[in-house]
């Protein structure tokens, strides 16, 4: 059974090893925490997602964060961050939600799926009308999979497909997702 599940101290070994396997940029998708050790995970990496997640010790220019990685049963496979609102930089760039998938478990359709759900917990939480996503031009998978979950093409730059999901009607809820205040950005 696939769940998200936020970052958090009782799967903190197996989210130390998804994160310091996961590759530094892939297609934009950066990690600045590729290859950290356990003692500076457990000190400032984790600390610092679940900080982000409530809207504490943001950098200047970041909004707050949630990172929830996709479980299938027992194995982590897969990182999905949203973006609680917009600022210039993430409305012209980003946008709210960013994800990867790790190598090895590609192309069973987690990525999908996960977006879905990410999705439903994005209504509960995003104050805009559409979900804001991009995707580099030569990343054809990934585009793919937002367009299965409703996204269309708004735009596009030199590299970029900017899209967006449109807020449906009457949002599928997910009664654990948390809003932080994300004030004017
Ligand atoms: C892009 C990525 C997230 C896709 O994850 P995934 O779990 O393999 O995706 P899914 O299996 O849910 O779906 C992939 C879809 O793309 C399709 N696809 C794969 N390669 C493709 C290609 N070269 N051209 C067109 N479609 C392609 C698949 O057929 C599938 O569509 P289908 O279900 O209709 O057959 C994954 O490759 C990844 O993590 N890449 C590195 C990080 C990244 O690129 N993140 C996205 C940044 S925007």
């Amino acid at each position: 059974m696939l769940r998200l599940k936020e970052a958090n101290w009782e799967d903190a070994e197996k989210e130390h090893a998804f994160i310091a396997a996961l590759p530094r940029d892939e297609n934009g998708f950066t990690n600045q925490d590729y290859g950290v050790g356990w003692e500076e995970f457990q000190a400032s990496v984790l600390p610092r997602y679940i900080r982000h997640a409530k809207g504490v010790g943001l950098p200047p220019g970041y909004v707050p964060c949630t990172a929830y990685f996709l479980w299938d049963g027992g194995e982590i496979v897969g990182l999905f961050r949203l973006r609680h609102c917009l600022n210039d930089a993430l409305r012209e760039g980003a946008g709210h939600i960013g994800y990867s998938i790790k190598k090895g478990c590609r192309g069973r359709g987690y990525a999908t799926q996960g977006l879905a759900m990410v999705l439903r917990k994005a209504w509960g939480i995003v104050p805009e009308d559409e979900v804001y996503l991009s995707v580099h031009k030569g990343n054809p998978a990934s585009l793919r999979v937002q367009l299965k979950n409703g996204a269309y093409i708004h735009h596009e730059g030199e590299t970029e497909f900017y899209t967006r999901v449109k807020r449906p009607a009457s949002p599928p809820k997910d009664p654990y997702a948390s809003a932080v205040f994300c004030g004017r950005m």
